[in-house]
């Protein structure tokens, strides 16, 4: 079912959330292979693009097998704001800019960004305004249910930026005050999608089949954010766009671990790449039988063919000790 974000179609209704540290090319293109309708890069701050800081324009960069895709701008400057946006206009292949007003670190909340700005009603739609003027891009805001409990204000605040020209609005059902703890309250993504005609995302706590399609039956949502549910888990967007249970075999999880470390290191180098991939192979083995001194091992892998090496064993560990226990393969 195709969707629009003003003039951008929309594939379906799978949307992978920024993950800072993670939302990075390679892991936007594998969650496009598996058929998501809508990636989101992680978030940039508007000052370090301003001063064209070295390693943030890397981050902006967007390849050939990365779209649709919305790029995530955070500050608190509507100046800024406003040339970090036309520089993501002009200098980037995004497709749409989003604005953070979600994020709950104190690093960030601290300068009055991320979810700051939602206590701050008058600078947010300043933001926004400052932004939509200046781009030719559709641009989109990512916020939370309100600043705590006491303070819910999404519905009031999507109908500011709607009228302000925003063009989507994603909504994760937390307060700032929850992090990440706590239950996703869906109904105030319910009520801001009856609040205004631009599409909205629901976003929190998406892991399977059965949340995805509550989350769009309970919120009349356009379409449905994940984020933690894809760690190690990327075949969960696969299963959503087809509405069809699916895990993968042995074979295909480690054939997946296999290429993802092969574009990693391609993508970073060998160091980082090795590095980051430490806490991805963590998650794509989490459940798994006899895995915990595996992950041990992985944790001090330095080279991509140490990395590798333990991989294979294991693998072939999993497959003797599954091939004697076939009633435990259900994974
Ligand atoms: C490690 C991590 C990094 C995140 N980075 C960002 C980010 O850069 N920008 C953003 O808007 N949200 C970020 N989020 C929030 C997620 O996009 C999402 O809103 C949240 O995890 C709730 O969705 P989930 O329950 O499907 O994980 C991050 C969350 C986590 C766990």
């Amino acid at each position: 079912m195709t969707w629009y974000i003003r003039e951008i179609p929309i594939a379906n209704r799978v949307v992978a959330a920024p993950l800072a540290g993670i939302s990075e090319p390679v892991f936007r293109a594998l969650s496009l292979s598996m058929g998501a309708g809508l990636v989101f890069a992680e978030m940039v701050s508007d000052k370090a693009i301003c001063h064209q800081n070295p390693k943030t324009l890397t981050m902006t960069k967007v390849g050939k097998n990365e779209h649709p895709i919305a790029m995530q701008l955070f500050g608190s400057d509507p100046q800024s704001m406003r040339e970090a946006a036309i520089f993501l206009d002009s200098q980037t292949d995004c497709d749409i800019i989003d604005i953070n007003m979600g994020c709950p670190m104190p690093k960030v909340t601290k300068t009055k960004a991320g979810s700051a700005l939602m206590k701050d009603v008058d600078k947010a739609v300043e933001i926004v305004k400052a932004v939509v003027e200046a781009v030719k891009k559709p641009v989109s805001v990512k916020m939370r249910a309100g600043w705590d409990s006491q303070s819910i204000n999404a519905v009031p605040l999507a109908k500011a930026f709607q009228s302000a020209g925003v063009s989507m609005i994603t909504i994760h059902g937390r307060t700032r005050a929850q992090l990440y703890g706590g239950k996703a309250d869906w109904s105030i993504i319910r009520d801001v999608v009856q609040a205004v005609t631009i599409p909205v995302i629901g976003n929190g706590d998406v892991v399977d089949l059965k949340t995805y399609q509550g989350m769009l039956k309970e919120t009349g949502c356009a379409a449905v954010m994940v984020g933690r549910g894809l760690l190690g888990n990327p075949w969960l967007i696969k299963s959503l766009v087809q509405e069809k249970d699916f895990s993968p075999t042995v074979t295909e999880r480690f054939d997946l671990m296999k290429q993802h470390i092969d574009a990693q290191v391609r993508a970073k180098g060998e160091k980082a790449a090795i590095r980051e991939m430490r806490g991805h192979v963590a998650w794509y083995l989490k459940g798994l039988p006899l895995s915990n001194p595996v992950k041990v091992k992985v944790n001090e892998a330095v080279t991509q063919r140490q990395m590798q090496q333990i991989l294979s064993d294991y693998q072939q560990q999993l497959q003797n000790y599954l091939s004697q226990k076939p009633a435990e393969s259900g994974f």
